[in-house]
């Protein structure tokens, strides 16, 4: 039991369409079980004694296609349990695909959420590679300990779709599968433990990953609610309405039901099923075949992959001749879903799931719950579930003669139906209840938040810049200095606004080589010195160090590891002394022969070891922890001090000032920048300004007009996608 207050879990889960009730799952890709398993969760959580609060953080919606239920910030799931919905990019609905450019900006928005509200999650969990991503930038800035669940996997659907012939770029231009693999490894990064349904996904998913630690794996089995799912009563005193749906198909409803329920999705496999019973008399003779795919109103309307699913089961019922004893309902809806597990097992049938490869499989225990019993692919989930529950047989989903066999023997033997339909009732009940999920959940987290180092200093929100609310903050070479005349007139510009407007500057040197520049360029001592690529912080003057940000950025930092590691890059050589520091390792690229960051960081991952790493110029290589960077090192300050990003005006040039260009910050980047930053240009609150060096940032300055009301106010950003 925990002392004093209980435990604040944040969940994190960004696309699709995310409220407590009617969910409406199927309606596009983006909002199916991963949409349902949060919301439970959420609700699962709050009842566990050792937890007193529950936020389900998503994208706000502001869209009239949609619901407008969608664009409520709160919405409460349960006392303590809430749906909070924070903004995200344009205000409309778009898909998850599309969301990549804008959750450094829901990062920010969401760290002013919980710098408003004043209370610190103890524990951030991302969903997907979306909110893996955001949950990782949360969990670094503010020493969080971090959960993550895949759901699902880019490595793994990458490898699937080259197996289909897709070609590699129409696969990255559909799914932006690079920038969702390095979301997963991201997460992988910051995560103190990854949660999978089954063992397959951590020996067969998680192992094509270059962070594949199988220790910070835990098994969690998806739990399914028992209390919607329950066998069929003695006796219905009215049917339920599906029941209506289903006669009209069949000539003799009451023979065993064989059940099938997923999307109309080609890899569940659904031609093979009928297949296999459409070539079985003895199977034909005595049971029926229920195919619940999806809705529909007109089949011609439905997308390509969907509408040939259908179009094929049209076609077999015919080939084979099966009126009368298929039925594949035109409509349900999620009311139904309970009541046709009910029926199948009253009908003494089964559960049947034929998918070509099975992660999970939550329908398995659903009809568990119900008391049917299942025949089910022999993949990962349900080699799991049928080990526990012992409520069926797992088949070769290209066999179909022997699933039709195995469909025979499952309806006929009664003795044995009898067991497992009651053994797949207690195994439901004793590893798949939403308790036992959360309590497992809640006692690997327990440990994650008692290993970790959370901060202690309060938040607050009153900025402690005392006359500021505002600041400009400078990269140094090639930004703030390179052009004496613009720097003379930015210091002027900067002395005349007063102390409304702090000042800052954030580069790559190290302090003692900052302190030289700063001399040399006569530029009076700014207020925030943020040196060696974001690995310090100092105030001046005089100059105090922040050693709390040192403490906060030594998370899983191991220099001599990775100076070793190093060793064996060849391309680079190491820097001289005034290059290193205790959180800095930084080489020179020699022209032609250099790594990429992405073999760098896939290098050091493959070695266990997690790193920031940074090219700038294509020059210099900078490894740091991986808490930080610029960007960070900004964003730990503008938390401590009480300055949102978005009072942050930042301007840089070249590649180590990535980081805190993008988010909510209002970014410049001057005229002279590397082409390296060239791929920010038209992202949000990024502008590149035509006038060189410090001229740049006065012309950012105005356009912003940061000095005077302050303009975030951009266009709709559109993406492309
Ligand atoms: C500065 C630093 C150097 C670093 C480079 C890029 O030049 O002195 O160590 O590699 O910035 O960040
Ligand atoms: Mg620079």
């Amino acid at each position: 039991m925990s002392e004093g207050p209980g435990r604040y879990i944040m969940l994190i889960s960004v696309h699709g369409r995310v409220r407590g009730s009617e969910m409406e799952l199927g309606v596009d890709p983006d909002t199916g079980g991963q949409i349902t398993y949060v919301v439970e969760l959420a609700r699962a959580l709050i009842e566990h004694p050792e937890i007193d609060r529950v936020d389900l953080v998503t994208r706000r919606l502001i869209d009239p296609k949609v619901d407008s239920r969608y664009g409520q910030q709160i919405e409460e799931l349960a006392p303590g349990a809430n749906i909070v919905r924070i903004d995200c990019g344009p205000k409309r609905y778009l898909a998850k695909e599309s969301l990549w450019p804008h959750l450094d900006s829901f990062a920010d928005n969401l760290l002013r959420f919980l710098r408003n509200q004043g209370r610190m999650p103890d524990l951030i969990h991302g969903h997907y590679a979306d909110a893996g991503y955001v949950a990782g930038r949360l969990s670094s800035l503010l020493g969080i300990p971090m959960a993550f669940t895949g759901h699902s996997l880019g490595r793994v659907k990458r490898q699937r779709l080259l197996d289909q012939g897709m070609a590699e770029e129409s696969i990255e231009k559909r799914y932006r599968i690079t920038r969702r693999i390095e979301a997963e490894e991201y997460a992988l990064d910051n995560a103190g433990f990854v949660v999978t349904s089954t063992h397959q996904e951590v020996e067969e998913q998680y192992a094509l990953y270059d962070n594949y630690q199988p220790k910070r794996m835990t098994v969690i089995p998806p739990a399914v609610d028992l209390s919607r799912f329950t066998p069929p009563p003695r006796s219905w005193r009215n049917l339920p309405k599906i029941h209506k749906a289903i006669t009209p198909f069949l000539e003799d409803w009451a023979r065993p039901m064989i059940l099938a329920v997923s999307r109309p999705d080609p890899r569940k496999n659904i031609s093979a099923l009928i297949k296999a019973y459409g070539e079985n008399q003895a199977l034909r003779d005595i049971a029926n075949l229920v195919i619940v795919a999806g809705n529909r109103s007109d089949i011609n309307e439905l997308d390509r992959s969907a509408r040939e699913v259908i179009n094929e089961i049209l076609y077999h019922v015919d080939y084979y001749n099966l009126y009368g004893q298929v039925a594949y309902p035109k409509n349900h809806d999620s009311t139904d879903v309970p009541h046709l597990y009910q029926l199948a097992a009253k009908t003494k049938g089964v559960f049947v799931n034929p998918a070509l490869t099975e992660p999970f499989g939550l329908t398995l225990l659903e009809s568990a719950a119900s008391g049917l019993p299942i025949v089910a692919t022999s993949d990962g989930g349900p080699r799991d579930i049928v080990a526990l529950c012992k409520n069926g047989v797992l088949i070769d989903p290209l066999d179909t003669e022997s699933m039709g066999n195995a469909l025979l023997e499952a309806v006929s033997d009664r003795t044995r139906w009898n067991k497992w339909s009651r053994a797949g009732l207690r195994g439901a009940h004793r590893h798949y209840s939403w308790s036992a999920h959360v309590n497992k959940f809640v006692s690997t987290a327990s440990s994650a938040i008692r290993m970790s180092h959370k901060r202690q200093r309060p938040l607050s929100t009153a900025s402690r810049l005392i006359t500021a609310d505002r600041i400009v903050v400078c990269d140094i070479d090639n930004t703030l200095v390179g052009d004496k005349g613009g720097l003379r007139e930015l210091i002027r510009m900067l002395k005349d606004v007063g102390s409304r407007v702090a000042f800052g500057i954030a580069t790559g040197r190290s302090l003692d080589l900052t302190l030289s520049v700063l001399q040399e360029w006569k530029i009076p001592t700014p207020q925030l010195l943020i040196t060696s690529v974001g690995s310090a912080i100092h105030y001046g003057a005089p100059l105090i160090a922040d050693r709390g940000f040192e403490q906060h950025i030594r998370y899983r930092w191991r220099p001599d590891a990775i100076r070793e590691a190093m060793a064996e890059v060849p391309g680079i050589k190491p820097q001289g002394p005034e290059g290193q520091t205790e959180y800095k390792i930084s080489f020179d690229m020699i022209e032609g022969e250099a790594p990429s960051v992405t073999d760098v960081v896939r290098h050091l991952r493959r070695s266990r070891l997690q790193a920031k790493v940074i090219a700038s110029h294509g020059a210099y290589l900078d490894i740091l922890p991986i808490r930080a960077s610029k960007g960070m090192a900004l964003r730990y300050f503008a938390m401590d001090w009480g300055v949102g990003p978005d009072r942050c005006l930042v301007a840089g040039d070249s590649g180590n000032d990535e980081e805190m260009l993008t988010g909510n910050t209002l970014g410049v980047v001057v005229g002279n920048h590397d082409p390296e930053l060239e791929k920010l240009r038209g992202e949000p609150h990024i502008y590149f300004a035509e006038k060189n060096y410090a001229w740049g940032i006065i012309e950012g300055i105005e356009h912003y007009d940061f000095f005077g009301q302050i303009r975030t106010q951009e266009p709709e950003f559109s993406t492309n996608v």
